[in-house]
């Protein structure tokens, strides 16, 4: 298949095969919406990877716990279609609830309790086996050689990567690097609910971060009080810290001796918005 003059919408799973049939070479960048520049610069790196370039915008409410935010997560198709398309995507496959879920999806893929039940997951009951979930279901509608995901969202690409793995499914995964605020602020569809002052303040998260990073690469080891520093920062702040951690990189496992590929990773509530973010750093690396 090659180029699609314009961008097409397509709302169903039927009108989605048919605009796909023949395509081999499929790159995919599955989004819920609400796009941001991260977003749009994995289309743009899935239009050097492959053809035809296809992006979903589904909220799926699988994902989303009891008391979250699925009903006030934004819904901004016409607007993420015009940067979708400004992007040079050739198809966005914007789907409805019942499309996806035609019966109710009794059939789940479960994600091991020991990544399900660490960091998010140890605060989000069930939320990656509800992505885990999607996220097959997509790739076997868009059938994609390569799919895009944003590194911020760490642990969702290391599950991402496990059900590629151990389901054998022919789809290649690359991830992109998080794009930043000018202030150091992670892009995040939620961001949106942060108010001016929260705005302002948002950055801290990724401060800590990188203080921490900064303090292990200069040869502090004790990661258990660099953490401890770095939560009683922020909750003085006014966050409600749910984790800062130290992994490795690679594995996400807690770091093991000779470790030197690290990630320093975090989640904390600023009033009414839980915002994600990670830094990796070399140990003993003071750069
Ligand atoms: O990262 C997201 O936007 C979502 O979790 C994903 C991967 C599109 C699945 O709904």
């Amino acid at each position: 298949m090659c180029c699609v003059p314009g961008m097409k919408r397509i709302h169903t799973a039927a009108d989605l095969r048919a605009a796909l049939a023949g395509a081999c070479d499929t790159a995919f960048v599955p989004t819920m919406g609400n796009l941001h520049a991260g977003h749009v610069s994995l289309v743009t790196s899935a239009k050097r990877i492959g053809q035809p370039v296809v992006a979903s915008i589904f909220v799926n409410p699988l994902q989303f716990g009891a008391g979250e935010d699925f009903a006030r997560y934004p819904r901004t198709l016409d607007a993420d279609c015009d940067k979708l398309a400004a992007a040079g995507c050739d198809f966005v496959f914007a789907p409805t609830v019942a499309e996806m879920y035609p019966h109710p999806q009794t059939f789940m893929v479960r994600v091991p309790e020991s990544i399900a039940g660490d960091l998010c997951g140890a605060f989000r009951p069930g939320h990656f086996d509800g992505v885990a979930t999607v996220v097959l279901k997509l790739f076997n509608l868009v059938r994609p050689r390569t799919a895009l995901f944003g590194k911020k969202d760490l642990q969702q690409l290391h599950v991402i990567r496990g059900l590629v793995r151990q389901f054998n499914l022919p789809v290649e995964i690359v991830a992109g690097d998080t794009l930043r605020e000018p202030d150091g602020l992670a892009m995040s569809s939620r961001n949106a609910y942060l108010s001016p002052s929260e705005r302002r303040q948002a950055p801290q998260l990724h401060h800590e971060l990188a203080t921490l990073a900064a303090a292990a690469r200069a040869g502090d080891g004790d990661f258990e009080s660099l953490v401890a520093t770095a939560r009683r920062r922020l909750s003085m702040a006014g966050w409600r810290v749910e984790y800062i951690a130290v992994r490795d990189a690679a594995t996400l496992a807690a770091p093991a001796a000779g470790t030197t590929e690290c990630v320093v990773l975090g989640a904390a509530w600023l009033g009414r918005t839980r915002l994600i973010d990670n830094l990796n750093f070399t140990l003993g690396d003071p750069g």
